[in-house]
């Protein structure tokens, strides 16, 4: 038996104007964690969907089990073994869990469908690799952490043997996480393997046995985990060393800019979304969110900018804008960072010019006395793209085109670029390499110290740490403990996180 489950030869993938892979070459043995990192753009969607039998490859050799394959569909990739967990969760909400892993490929048993031998091969994969689950729950009870389980069930309930995992931890919690490492140690154990995609190199370090390095779509390093550091991966990834921000050396001052009293927003059942959330912000302060996703984050978020109805006041720049209208919000001067990037914050399809207008219709440079100015507009966006150091072709290009970091500097140079006076942020940086990460909170940081408002949301307790003057735990729709980051643990933040408050 050949020790490699899968290897990629010198794979090159160009797109028109763009070469994604000039010459990726990588190894997953069996029973190994193989982690597989570089900057955003490096290629690495691009060389795990050629893998997937969703890209042609327009050079190279792929073998699986040391024989040469060639897939022009995922199916016939899923039949050599190969599975993708994606990262925007692709189940049926209203079926149970057992119903969605069987979901097209269904045991029969004389023409019906046998569900008893389904849910007796489920219950023993979920307890062969540590994957555990109720089969009959609902999807849509399952919190995020649940779902993806599923996912991993219905791939390997097809007879992966090679499971390939695209930023897997993006939308975790810090305890979701230590239970996905957890279920993948128990893969390894079983001698399957695992192509895991992250921008957090600590946790590469801590789940995977040898990573391989992406540079402009080539491979430039395959190295054991256990022989570098995260910063040895981040230089090897960027070619230089990383800056270190500097501590703080401004004050937030007096002036409010967002006062909360009191809000409320009614959910469908008894218990409120948003429960009687009160706190202000000052200028050149940022404050942070922390919480499990789905504890009112979203609702605060929607209340604030006006897509949410809500009882209580909030003043803005000494203004009650309760009553206010989004737009009317927007163009006093809120900027809005939302949390799904690709169904809230861009046209997918539309070119990065025309993103460029998306809730900026009505301000300079976009309108001038109400009238759109699409040279402006254009030279605009292309200014974006070289400030934020999106990587793509040019404003003309289509957002789809972009990898999911450049989608996201795009999407925080737009919002930063009208100098908003309040930013409303949620995870600002999901998705986007260290060093972007690193530009990024720069940007936000400069912003900060001239007095812009920060509201931060973000599942990344470090970047909370990083950033905030305060940062705030919210439970069940309501703020269940306020912190100040100088004396606080990520351990005291994780358990605030979870059990609510006396
Ligand atoms: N369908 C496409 N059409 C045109 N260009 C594309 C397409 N898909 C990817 N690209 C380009 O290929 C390059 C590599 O993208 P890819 O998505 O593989 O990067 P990545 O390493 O996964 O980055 P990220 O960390 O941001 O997810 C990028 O320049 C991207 O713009
Ligand atoms: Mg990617």
């Amino acid at each position: 038996m050949n020790e490699l489950a899968v290897e990629l030869r010198h794979i090159v993938k160009k797109f028109p104007g763009v070469v994604a892979n000039k010459d990726v070459s990588l190894k997953a043995r069996r029973g190994e964690v193989h982690a597989l990192v570089g900057e955003n753009g490096a290629g690495k969607s691009t060389v795990m969907k050629v893998l997937y039998g969703m890209q042609r490859p327009d050079a190279g050799e792929i073998l699986v089990d040391g024989q040469q394959v060639r897939f022009r569909t995922p199916a016939e990739a899923i039949a050599a073994g190969i599975g993708m967990v994606h990262q925007h969760f692709m189940l049926a909400d209203n079926f149970t869990v057992l119903e969605n892993v069987i979901l097209g490929s269904e045991p029969t048993k004389h023409g019906r469908i046998d569900t008893a031998a389904a849910r007796a091969r489920i219950l023993e994969m979920a307890a062969a690799y540590g994957l555990d689950i109720d089969p009959d729950a609902m999807v849509e009870n399952l919190g995020v952490g649940e779902r993806q389980r599923v996912e991993i069930l219905k791939v390997l309930y097809r007879g992966a043997k090679i499971l390939i995992f695209d930023e897997p931890t993006a939308v975790l919690v810090p305890q979701e996480v230590d239970e996905l490492f957890a279920a993948l140690q128990g893969l390894r154990a079983e001698g399957l393997s695992v192509i895991f995609i992250s921008h957090k190199l600590d946790e590469v370090l801590r789940v995977a046995d040898n990573v391989t390095v992406l540079r402009h779509g080539q491979t430039v390093a395959e190295v054991a985990a256990d022989s570098v550091t995260a910063q040895d991966l981040a230089e090897l990834m960027v070619g230089a060393e990383l800056p270190t921000a500097p501590p703080r050396s401004t004050v937030p001052h007096e002036r409010v800019v967002l006062s909360l009293q009191g809000i409320t927003v009614g959910g469908q059942g008894t218990r409120d979304l948003l429960h009687d959330v009160s706190f202000e912000i000052r200028a050149g302060e940022v404050v942070g969110i922390a919480g499990v996703e789905g504890n009112g984050q979203h609702e605060l978020i929607d209340a604030i900018i006006g897509l949410a109805p809500c009882q209580g006041t909030i003043v803005y720049n000494g203004t009650d804008i309760s009553r206010f209208s989004v737009a009317r919000r927007r163009d006093s001067g809120m900027g809005l960072i939302p949390e799904d990037r690709q169904r809230e914050a861009l046209l997918m399809g539309s070119a990065l010019w025309e993103n460029r207008m998306l809730g900026h219709q009505r301000s300079a440079p976009v309108a001038r006395h109400g009238v759109l100015q699409l040279k402006a507009v254009k030279a605009d966006a292309a200014v974006i793209m070289r400030e934020y150091d999106v990587r793509a072709p040019g404003p003309e290009t289509p957002a789809h085109a972009l990898s999911g970091g450049n989608q996201q500097k795009f999407i925080v140079g737009r919002e930063m670029s009208r100098q908003p006076s309040l930013l409303l942020a949620s995870h600002p940086t999901r998705g986007v390499d260290v060093g972007a990460q690193a530009a990024i909170w720069e940007e936000l940081r400069k912003a900060r110290d001239a007095g812009m408002a920060i509201l931060l949301i973000s599942a990344d307790l470090e970047e909370l740490m990083a950033m905030s003057d305060v940062i705030k735990v919210m439970l069940r729709g309501r703020i269940s403990g306020t912190f100040d980051p100088q004396r606080t643990t990520l351990e005291q933040l994780g358990v605030a996180m979870t059990v609510a408050s006396a």
